[in-house]
């Protein structure tokens, strides 16, 4: 009987029960192969009661279901993990407690889903000799390696969808509704969510903006008759020359939070515009509720061919997408750098050529 572990790290996504769901049921198919579920990220590897079977019966059901019935936790970085000693907060390396964890569960394979941060760690410890698969996954789209990460599509649907509902009342009221919407670094959702839902102004990350080409558009539109616009704006936009905006700072533990650059471009447009303006922010709504059906066909083909990988004892690999074609490449190669909007890509150009403002 082989061993195979799971787990799900970082922020969730939609399709990660789909992709727990396929290696289960590849498992079983197959024959002679146990499969190990381990609750809440690397933690699960630290806490005897973090690690249970997964049988066909635990999986059953769960394929439309958002979350992750593994749980997950995006502070259990291993190498650096948060302790309580004496009352006090400290960081602790207890990577060679979850190393020892992996050999004391005979995992002959440890498939790893989750985003940059949890794959980054999936690579440390392959380089310590842990066997290690990836699996990518963030609704952000920014895990370079792969076309697409499953997540993305239902993203995208939930924030089209919010733009579709703003321009009801947009238009009803005659106002300026701006959408802040995910995407830390990569302004992907709001790029494909903006140009499925007709936004008029689109700013991402990736193309720092001007208030004054945003304001032109709006007032442009509003002469040629258009009584409201709709502005979608990633949480990690920001103005020429300025940072982005951040709701807390953040330390050498906790990732800084974003937002509140929608409230700043809705009152800048409100005053130079002289329009009245409303500011929305999609948040989690983002990352919550079941998988559309390409993200469960994706996150199904994902953990199918993660399964294929464990089979073949192929460590220290990522699946992947590639056009049409699941694939695989090696976790370094996917880490090596980030995946931004590309600014010559047909994304961007289609926005332009649709006359869309992108705020430079
Ligand atoms: O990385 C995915 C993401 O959704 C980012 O777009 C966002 O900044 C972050 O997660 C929010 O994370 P948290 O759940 O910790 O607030």
């Amino acid at each position: 009987m082989k061993h195979i572990g799971v787990l799900t790290g970082g922020g969730d996504a939609p399709g990660l029960n789909a992709v727990i769901r396929a290696v289960v049921k590849s498992a079983h198919t197959h024959g002679g192969y146990e499969v190990l579920g381990i609750r809440d990220g690397y933690d699960g590897l630290l806490d005897p009661a973090g690690v249970f079977t997964l049988t066909p019966a635990e999986v059953r059901g769960i394929l439309p279901r958002g979350g992750t019935i593994l749980g997950a936790a995006n502070r259990g970085n291993p190498f650096a993990r948060t302790v309580m000693q004496d009352g006090a907060e400290v960081v602790e390396d207890v990577s060679d407690e979850v190393i020892q964890s992996i050999h004391e569960l005979h995992l002959d394979s440890l498939i790893v889903v989750g985003g940059d941060g949890t794959l980054r760690i999936s690579q440390e410890l392959f380089e310590k000799g842990c066997p290690m698969i990836g699996v990518p996954k963030t609704i952000d789209n920014d895990i370079n390696g792969t076309d697409v990460t499953f997540g993305f599509d239902t993203a995208v649907s939930t924030a089209t969808d919010a733009i579709d509902k703003l321009h009801t009342t947009a238009e009803a009221h005659h106002r300026v509704m701006v959408l802040e919407l995910m995407g830390r670094d990569a302004g992907f959702i709001a790029l494909h969510a903006g140009v499925a839902g007709g936004a008029d102004v689109i700013l991402i990350p990736e193309i720092p903006f001007s208030f004054e080409r945003v304001c032109t558009t709006i007032k442009t539109r509003a002469r040629r008759g258009a009584r409201f616009s709709i502005i979608a704006v990633a949480e990690g936009a920001h103005p020429v020359g300025e940072e982005a905006t951040y709701r807390s700072a953040g330390d050498e533990l906790y990732v800084a939070r974003l937002g509140g650059i929608g409230q700043v471009v809705a009152q800048v447009v409100e005053s130079s515009c002289k329009m009245e303006s409303r500011v929305m922010v999609l948040g989690h709504l983002q990352r919550g509720g079941g998988p559309t059906a390409f993200d469960r066909w994706l996150a199904t083909r994902f953990g199918a061919a993660a399964f294929r990988l464990a089979e073949r004892g192929a460590h220290g690999r990522m699946v992947a997408l590639s056009g049409t074609k699941i694939t695989d490449v090696s976790l370094v190669e996917a880490l090596s750098q980030p995946k931004r909007v590309d600014l010559q890509g047909d994304g961007v150009r289609t926005a332009r050529n649709l006359g869309l403002c992108l705020g430079d």
